[in-house]
């Protein structure tokens, strides 16, 4: 949680919810990229076990902020703290999500807003609060799903705040453009991370699941690992003619 300041030719990322899972290895995969970290958690004690972490895997010093994509007023703070440590933003990784599975017939206004509220108002506020830090050029990339495309029995509201991020990635897109700031979407597929936990599965639950992901033409559950090359693409200045889009690491579950 030890703020430097990085050297002018370094570019910076930041990434929303980079504890565990996908975040946590794209933060890892980044710095040996040679990009200065920025990562945010909701929990004190997991976000400064990442940052540790990271730095015993990378030897890098990662900025660790504390920010609940569901609390709008712990933006003003994440904010404050990148003007303290004079950080500008070349990436910005909105990856912060929950799954937390229900049925129609179970929903209720606490369950709607947590999801909506962590996976698209939280990240669309994190993104409006973010954008004076944005460089000229940065790359937003948005952690969709398949979900978006493929139906799952109790996934409707999850399903629902994935897509409801990315069509508003397509207006959004054009009012940046004047900023050459542009975003896109990743949509991974079935990934085992502690999110199936979280979402309340058994461990025979999650074998279960595993058997399923046999039947796909991948064959298994996708790793975080397998996320990194679509990430580095799209947040690379490479891929500056990509505005608006979803890239899908899915194993070739939707085929
Ligand atoms: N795994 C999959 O099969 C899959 C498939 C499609 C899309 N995705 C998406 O990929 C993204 C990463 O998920 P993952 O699979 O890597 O799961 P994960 O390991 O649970 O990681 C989710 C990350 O988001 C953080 N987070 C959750 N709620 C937050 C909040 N209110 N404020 C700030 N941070 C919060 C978590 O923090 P804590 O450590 O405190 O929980 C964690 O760092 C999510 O957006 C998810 O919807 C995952």
């Amino acid at each position: 949680m030890n703020p430097t300041s990085p050297a002018p030719e370094t570019k910076t990322l930041l990434i929303t919810g980079a504890t565990s899972g996908i975040g946590y290895a794209a933060a890892r995969h980044f710095i040996e990229l040679g990009w200065k970290l920025v990562i945010t958690g909701r929990d004190k004690a997991r976000l400064e076990r990442a940052c540790e972490k990271l730095k015993q895997e990378t030897g890098a010093e990662v900025l660790g902020i504390l920010a609940d994509s569901a609390e709008l007023s712990h933006l003003g703070p994440l904010v404050q703290t990148l003007d303290e440590c004079n950080i500008r933003l070349d990436g910005l990784l909105l990856n912060a999500g929950v799954f937390q599975p229900f049925a129609l017939t179970d929903m209720s206004d606490e369950l709607y807003e947590q999801t909506m509220q962590v996976n698209f108002k939280g990240p669309l506020f994190t993104l409006n609060a973010l954008l004076p830090k944005l460089n000229r050029g940065a790359s937003v990339v948005y952690t969709s799903s398949i979900a978006v495309d493929k139906g799952f029995a109790g996934a409707a509201i999850y399903s629902a705040s994935k897509g409801a991020f990315e069509a508003a990635m397509k207006a959004l897109n054009l009012e940046l453009a004047g900023q050459k700031i542009r975003i896109n979407s990743l949509r991974p597929g079935v990934t085992l991370t502690e999110i199936q936990q979280k979402a309340g599965f058994s461990q025979a639950q999650i074998d279960g699941l595993g058997g399923q992901l046999a039947a796909t033409a991948f064959g298994d559950f996708l790793l975080p690992s397998h996320m990194l090359s679509a990430l580095t693409f799209l947040l690379s200045p490479g891929s500056e003619g990509v505005i608006g889009t979803t890239v899908t690491v899915d194993g070739g579950y939707c085929l």
